[in-house]
């Protein structure tokens, strides 16, 4: 379904898509130099997190000569910084630097990093242009691309957002070196829930790779990229279609609103593998058509290649209670994006709870009886 263009200007680049234009290289310092002589950018600000700005910026800023200069503004890691507070921080430091709608704002970072910034900027007198240059796998394959940006908002995660976006996605995978081990394995998770919704040689490829072998992921990346624009340039506001992107997410969604409820988190992508190996028994008891041997498959995959999650036979009714809350849900039903077959995913299917309750129960059998 895909095959990458390389640009004459960059023999070393791919660039995957044109509106926004994204770009995946060993290098971007080129494609960046490029984009900023091409802009020129009244003022640049950078926004790093903790980590972001010890580990990726001193590599960005050695190689690009219009990053010199620019004002940087730095939040700490980790979801709480996904918030009104350091959006309202953001803006004070984009007046303070003068910013205009001609200036420019570069996220450099994960998700968190990538969702605030581009909620900040595109907020910020009315929208500036931003950019994304994502540092962690999961930003890199999923949140960077799509342009939904956000922050949490009254204990509800991305509560308040705008469909924006940037003006330019810069994808270097050379920033995963830094990367902790199970934020790679966390990435992966969406990685092979892209290659399920793609199927074939995409999904044999997944299969067979190793999540904490940075190198062999650095390969897939591109496909995985690939896979996400095809899906969010066609259906930009999720108005049908993109809502197949989220296999795996309303079991995982519940998961980690569980986890939070009691003051504990756990890494999204464990979270939506759980979701993921959860909703084949739900695809299975609402005969979607995915068979037993491809639900099998696809679960022996998930466990083998990424921890479970763990919580109590106990729990399972508010896991439920906790879907009845989910934004993906119509009429009281509860939603769910599922496989008819590996490479064919379904949208908008309503579970009734007994089906749910033996799906997590399913699970709850497989992780304690490995
Ligand atoms: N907009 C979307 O479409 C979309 C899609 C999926 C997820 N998201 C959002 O993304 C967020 C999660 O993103 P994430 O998993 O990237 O989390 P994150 O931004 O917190 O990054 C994970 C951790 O890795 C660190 N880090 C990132 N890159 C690094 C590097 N190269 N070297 C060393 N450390 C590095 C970060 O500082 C952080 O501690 C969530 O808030 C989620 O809601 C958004
Ligand atoms: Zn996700």
């Amino acid at each position: 379904m895909f095959s990458p263009i390389s640009d004459q200007g960059f023999p070393a680049l791919s660039k995957l898509s044109d509106h926004p234009p994204v770009w995946v290289a060993e290098d971007v310092s080129e494609a960046l130099d490029f984009y900023f002589k091409q802009f020129s950018p009244h003022k640049i600000s950078i926004l790093a997190d903790t980590n972001t700005s010890e580990f990726c910026l001193p590599i960005l800023k050695s190689k690009i000569k219009s990053l010199e200069n620019a004002h940087l503004i730095t939040i700490e890691a980790g979801e709480a910084s996904k918030s009104v507070d350091s959006c309202a921080m953001i803006w004070k430091e984009l007046n303070k630097n003068g910013t205009d709608r001609k200036s420019l704002l570069c996220n450099l970072g994960g998700g968190i990093v990538g969702d605030l910034g581009g909620f900040a900027a595109s907020t910020f007198m009315r929208g500036i242009p931003f950019i994304q240059v994502p540092t962690s796998l999961l930003a890199m394959v999923d949140a960077s691309i799509g342009g939904k940006t956000g922050i949490n908002f009254s204990g509800i995660k991305n509560l308040v957002g705008t469909f924006q976006q940037p003006a330019g996605i810069f994808i270097q995978p050379g920033f995963l070196s830094s990367l902790p081990e199970e934020e790679l394995v966390s990435g992966f998770a969406e990685m092979a829930k892209h290659a399920l919704i793609e199927g074939g040689d995409h999904w044999r490829k997944i299969m067979n790779i190793e999540p904490k072998d940075s190198k062999e992921l650095r390969n897939l990346i591109v496909e995985s990229v690939a896979l996400k624009l095809s899906i969010t340039e066609k259906d930009f506001k999720e108005s049908g279609l993109r809502e197949v992107l989220n296999l795996g997410h309303t079991s995982a969604h519940a998961l980690e609103a569980l986890y939070f409820s009691a003051g504990k988190q756990i890494m999204h992508g464990y979270a939506v593998a759980a979701g993921l190996a959860i909703e084949t028994y739900i695809a299975q008891h609402l005969k979607t058509g995915l068979s037993e041997t491809e639900a099998e498959h696809i679960r022996q995959f998930i466990y083998l290649k990424i921890p479970s999650v763990s919580f109590d036979s106990s729990q399972i009714e508010a896991l439920i209670d906790l879907m009845d809350h989910d934004k993906k849900n119509r009429e009281g039903k509860i939603r769910f994006s599922l496989l008819a077959s590996i490479g064919k995913p379904i949208q908008g299917c309503d579970a009734p709870r007994e089906v749910i309750r033996n799906a997590f129960n399913n699970y709850l059998a497989d992780v304690s009886h490995p």
